[in-house]
């Protein structure tokens, strides 16, 4: 990231497709991006066909232009490998290249990512796009970054597809014995006598082996990785010095970012907040963490965002004015280094017409790009943030692996989600303007205050006795309810659970029991009442202290929430779903254990202001509908608006403050 801000600063743009317009445009274009102090874009993204019109006919002409002139603006180049959408030549010619879903069905060409993975015509060509355009363009001087593909994501059920899984199978199993036995094939006779038999999980009568599922999963991640590697290589072998990325989509479930980021040079994102959802500044601040926490801290891209409105919900809100400053600001604030947009100039045709840009169809002389072009202007009086940590002694454990495992059907409740949890145990902490990391369970945990693992179905040994040792060795760890409960192989851990978090713990279980719709009653052990939700466990403490209890039915008496000191530390566990506000107590009792304070003077911050410090500024964000005054902890300058800030700070609505202390600056 450092190689693309050096001389630059934070970087601000967006996806440009000028193969969308005639040259003519090309040129006003460039002339209002250095007016909005533009200084990266993204190119190429969907032009496989306009650089390959035919197969193996190569056109590079107009791209030639395009990169030249925006070296002669000086805007940087993002340049994307344009194999997320191959022409339709491709899929009529090699039909085999289409992906198929689980009941058989071809996808057609005609609108984009229609492409499997797994076919090795594909990869040919693709391969072969990719690496004439890295040897075209490796010495162009406008070429700053590699962009590979666009938001990896595309399963196919094909043959080729089903070869491919059986290889990986191999490389995973050795032999068929080890196979049978880890999807235990002894239930309901699906055991495997011969390789060939083995298929992808094609739509079948009744729920499929949820361990054939998923490894499935596991493989379609791994094969979109080595398509991404594949190209990667080829782009490292003629640019060594160029930063190469691929687009994430947040927490999106087919593809396992824990296991990508570190293969690439810097994570990027795609962040689409939904401007209808209440929780989406909360939403959109956790999965700006992960990312952070993907790139093991380092500043990260925030590749596209919109200005306003997008085209694919089914009834779009526009973004109020001041909104995606606001945004923008949050990513900033959060770890980005670079604000992008999809995209540079609204679409005219094709199925993107009615999807916000940087410049609208109405032109650049609108509100909407009026406000841009100030934005544009206002960040380079945040450059001093550019490669600034975020510090935060707070993590938070989510694994890929644990939600594929979780969410298969024909499990206790489908109410229980992964993510849903994590954002449940997020929100009383960005509500106190505590930081927090989201990282692996696989991640140094040995740094943090607090872990908090609000889901773990799926844990490994190896992660089990690292989030043990943690706490033993003086952490303060925090784990939610139906941890615990399977192997890597999703076969589930017998015993009183959680099996493998029993001893830190201090507490173990014998029935996992979802309660009827309505809330559970329960009562802190030290006086008062709270109310939870849909999930119960029937549990014995074991060295832990209940903390609070279930209040009514069948639990009654019975430990809801347990606090255990063990070896210097403590170890928290949670056995059903607490409403927010009990939530919210229940934080503070677990950050007062880890020593933990928030951003600001004060515990609960005003609704919906976000308080994250970067470096040396705090940022102040107001999402919420109401003007907010809060105490700061020291005096200040703002460095958006230049004032000076002695004890408090007020925001209008959709308002921020970037505060740089006048204190000196204390190391992460
Ligand atoms: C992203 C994609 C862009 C554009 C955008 C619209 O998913 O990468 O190409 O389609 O969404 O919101």
């Amino acid at each position: 990231m450092r190689a693309l801000t050096d001389g630059r600063g934070l970087l601000f743009g967006g996806d440009y497709n000028p193969e969308q317009w005639p040259e003519h445009v090309w040129a006003e274009d460039v002339e209002l991006m250095r007016a909005a102090g533009v200084n990266l874009v993204t190119v190429g993204v969907f032009s496989w066909a306009r650089i390959e019109p035919e197969p193996g006919v190569r056109d590079f002409a107009w791209l030639d232009r395009v990169l030249d002139l925006m070296h002669g603006a000086g805007i940087a180049v993002d340049l994307a490998t344009p194999t997320a959408s191959p022409p339709p030549w491709l899929g009529h010619r090699w039909p085999s290249t289409l992906p198929v879903d689980e009941r058989g069905h071809r996808l057609w060409y005609g609108s984009r990512n229609q492409f499997c993975p797994n076919s090795p015509i594909y990869r040919k060509r693709a391969l072969s796009i990719v690496t004439d355009l890295a040897e075209r363009y490796a010495a162009h001087p406008a070429l700053a970054l590699w962009h590979v593909g666009n938001e990896y994501g595309q399963v196919c059920h094909c043959d080729d597809s089903a070869d491919a899984f059986r290889t990986w199978l191999r490389g995973r199993y050795g032999d068929l014995d080890t196979l049978n036995e880890a999807w235990g094939t002894t239930f309901w006779s699906q055991r495997y006598s011969d390789w060939a038999e083995i298929i992808p999980p094609r739509h079948a009568p009744y729920l499929i082996n949820p361990s054939q599922r998923l490894d499935w999963r596991r493989f379609c991640s791994d094969a979109l990785l080595a398509h991404f590697r594949a190209e990667r290589d080829i782009l490292r072998e003629h640019t060594p010095d160029h930063p190469v990325t691929t687009n994430f989509m947040g927490f999106f479930k087919p593809v396992d970012y824990a296991r990508w980021a570190g293969e690439q040079d810097l994570v990027s994102n795609d962040c689409y907040p939904d401007p209808g959802d209440p929780l989406s500044p909360a939403r959109t601040a956790l999965t700006h963490d992960l990312m952070r926490g993907l790139g093991q801290g380092r500043p990260w891209l925030l590749m596209e965002q919109t200005t306003s409105a997008v085209n694919w919900r089914p009834h779009n809100l526009p973004k109020p004015p001041g909104q995606f400053r606001l945004e923008s600001l949050q990513a900033l604030a959060r770890g980005a280094d670079g604000l992008c947009y999809f995209q540079w100039r609204a679409s005219a045709f094709g199925a993107e017409r009615f999807h916000a840009a940087m410049l609208p169809h109405a032109g650049p002389d609108t509100r909407l790009h009026a406000a841009v072009r100030a934005h544009g202007r206002e960040l380079r009086r945040l450059a001093c943030v550019a490669g600034e940590p975020v510090p935060a002694r707070v993590a938070m454990v989510f694994d890929w692996e644990s939600w594929w495992a979780l969410e298969e059907p024909g499990r206790p409740s489908d109410r229980l989600n992964a993510d849903e949890q994590l954002l449940r145990y997020y929100l009383p902490l960005w509500e106190r303007g505590v930081s927090v990391d989201v990282v692996p369970p696989s991640a140094e945990l040995g740094a943090y205050a607090l872990v908090v693992a609000p889901n773990l179905f799926l844990i490994s040994d190896e992660d089990a006795a690292a989030v043990t040792a943690y706490a033993r060795a003086g952490g303060v760890l925090v784990v939610g309810p139906f941890s615990g409960v399977v192997d890597p192989r999703a076969h589930v851990r017998t015993g009183r659970f959680p099996a493998p978090l029993r001893e830190v713990l201090g507490a173990s279980g014998e029935e996992w029991l979802p309660a009827q719709d309505g809330p559970v009653r329960c009562r802190w052990a030290g006086g008062g009442a709270f109310e939870a939700h849909t999930w119960t466990e029937s549990l014995a403490a074991e060295g832990a202290e209940p903390v609070a209890e279930f209040a009514e039915g069948d639990l009654a008496g019975r430990p809801a929430v347990l606090r255990h000191r063990f070896g210097n530390g403590v170890a928290w566990y949670v056995a059903t779903l607490p409403e927010p506000e009990a939530l919210g107590e229940l934080t503070e009792r677990v950050l007062r254990d880890a020593g933990i304070a928030g951003a600001l003077p004060m515990s609960v911050l005003p609704p919906g202001l976000e308080a994250v410090r970067r470096g040396e500024v705090l940022f102040l964000l107001n999402h919420g509908d109401g003007t907010a005054t809060v105490p700061v902890p020291h005096p200040a300058e703002d460095l958006l608006t230049g004032t000076s800030v002695t004890d408090h700070v007020t925001l209008a609505p959709r308002e921020v403050a970037a505060l740089r202390e006048n204190r000196p600056h204390e190391p992460a």
